[in-house]
């Protein structure tokens, strides 16, 4: 067989970390091997071991000292929204309304959304991130331009039409029936094509008639599946507005519960301002909720409490929400994520940090079999992060004397020059733009 076999310092978790010092939850190997063909993994282990392998022809990319993990996955991110990121508004609802609605209305334009797809992808490679779950605009052609762009890069990604019929400028309209009607044919002709997911996407409960929400019941009851990726409990004004909405439903999650939109397979972005029930319900649906630290915080939305989604089992996945995030890079994301729970008086330590970003983010996309992992028959998507690739960090370095420190100071201080390599399905792509 031949392949590739990378050298470096392996490092991937089999489970999730009790606390900062739990290291049964993660696999190190300091002179280790990942060996990968055919887009998988085929072998992990020392590297002493890896010349035992069936591999004569493999060819050898030594990353020594550099770290080799699972690529970086990223749970809620709106690709239209590149040319929204860094717009100075009071809050969420006027942040969508002043400079989202506008800038997704050019979505109806498929080069513009095939160009932007483009960028978008160059973009999460150059911060090592290699699956994510994706928004794109109300207009069908914006998710076929997604979808051909991560084909043609043989990306594992999640995304979906959004479905919108109220609320917002005539341009990003659809209607209940065209909203179901689009969603299920691109559901049909990319779900399960290649390394391509589905997920009906109901922008927000204040962009849905209850006739959409219930036709997009009728795609889900179709459809058990696919994802469900929608927005929750971000900002009080949208929560009192669903609320003016829906008033006979009791809660906000109490609305997607009603339209049958819960479940292990549904995202739910933010889960900042919820009830206990709401947080019950997410418990015993399974669904995900998912932590936006940027955005929350660039939006002043409010602060995520980990502590009490954990205490309640509801499952948690985290995410930068670009445009309404700020950053592209998932060690940026967990590094606010970790301000955010700081100024809760929380812990989150560098550990579980790299857990969230890999297997944790893998095991809310209910892919911890495929992604998230080094492992074999896992897919070869694959991070290499190198702590010293800026100067200053270099020079902090040479006091860093564990794995763990390591690791936070690539989480603190660490963007895209410390990602030395992407992988995707075991081809170097950073730096090969297929644009
Ligand atoms: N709620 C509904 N749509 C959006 C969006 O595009 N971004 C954020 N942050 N929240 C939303
Ligand atoms: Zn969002």
């Amino acid at each position: 067989m031949s392949g590739r076999i990378l050298r470096g310092r392996v490092l991937t978790f089999h489970d999730e970390p009790a606390g900062p010092d739990d290291h049964q939850s993660y696999r190190y190997i300091e002179d280790g091997a990942v060996a990968v063909a055919d887009g998988k993994i085929v072998a992990v282990g020392e590297w002493s071991e890896a010349l035992t392998l069936a591999m004569p022809k493999a060819e050898v990319i030594d990353h020594r000292p550099h770290l080799i993990m699972p690529g970086f996955i990223d749970t809620h991110i709106h690709y239209p929204q590149m040319q929204v990121v860094g717009s100075y508004a009071k809050d969420l609802l006027e942040w969508l309304n002043t400079y989202t609605f506008i800038e997704e209305q050019r979505f109806a334009d498929e080069r513009h959304a095939a160009r932007i797809a483009g960028l978008f992808f160059d973009e999460l490679i150059r911060y090592g991130t290699t699956t994510a779950a994706a928004y794109c605009t109300v207009h069908p052609q914006s998710a076929e331009a997604f979808f051909t762009e991560a084909e043609k890069r043989n990306l594992r990604m999640i995304a979906g039409k959004v479905m919108m019929d109220r609320n917002a400028p005539p341009g990003l309209l659809d209607t209940a029936q065209s909203g179901y009607d689009e969603s299920r044919r691109l559901l049909e002709k990319w779900d399960g094509r290649g390394r391509l997911h589905y997920a009906i996407t109901p922008r927000f409960a204040l962009t849905s008639t209850p006739e959409q929400l219930e036709m997009t019941q009728d795609l889900v009851r179709e459809y058990p599946d696919a994802y469900v990726q929608t927005h929750v409990n971000e900002s009080l004004g949208e929560v009192a507005f669903a609320k003016e909405l829906f008033p006979n439903l009791p809660d906000y999650v109490g609305v997607y519960e009603h339209y049958g939109l819960l479940g292990p397979k549904t995202l739910l972005g933010h889960c900042i301002h919820m009830t206990e029930r709401e947080i019950a319900v997410m418990y015993e649906t399974g669904s995900v909720a998912v932590f936006c630290p940027t955005s929350n915080l660039f939006i002043g939305s409010g602060l995520f409490d980990r502590d009490r989604m954990r205490a309640g089992n509801a499952r948690i996945g985290v995410a930068t929400d670009i445009g309404g995030g700020t950053s592209y890079s998932m060690l940026k994301t967990l590094d606010e994520g970790y301000k955010v729970l700081q100024l809760k008086g929380q812990r989150l330590s560098p550990i579980e940090s790299f857990y969230m970003m890999t297997l944790g983010n893998a095991r809310a996309l209910s892919l911890e079999h495929t992604i998230g992992v080094l492992e074999p028959g896992a897919d070869a998507d694959i991070v290499v992060l190198d702590a010293r690739a800026v100067p200053h960090m270099a020079l902090k370095m040479e006091q860093v004397e564990t794995l763990s420190e390591e690791l936070f100071l690539l989480q603190t201080c660490g963007d895209d020059r410390v990602v030395a390599q992407t992988y995707v399905a075991g081809e170097a792509a950073k730096g090969v733009s297929a644009w």
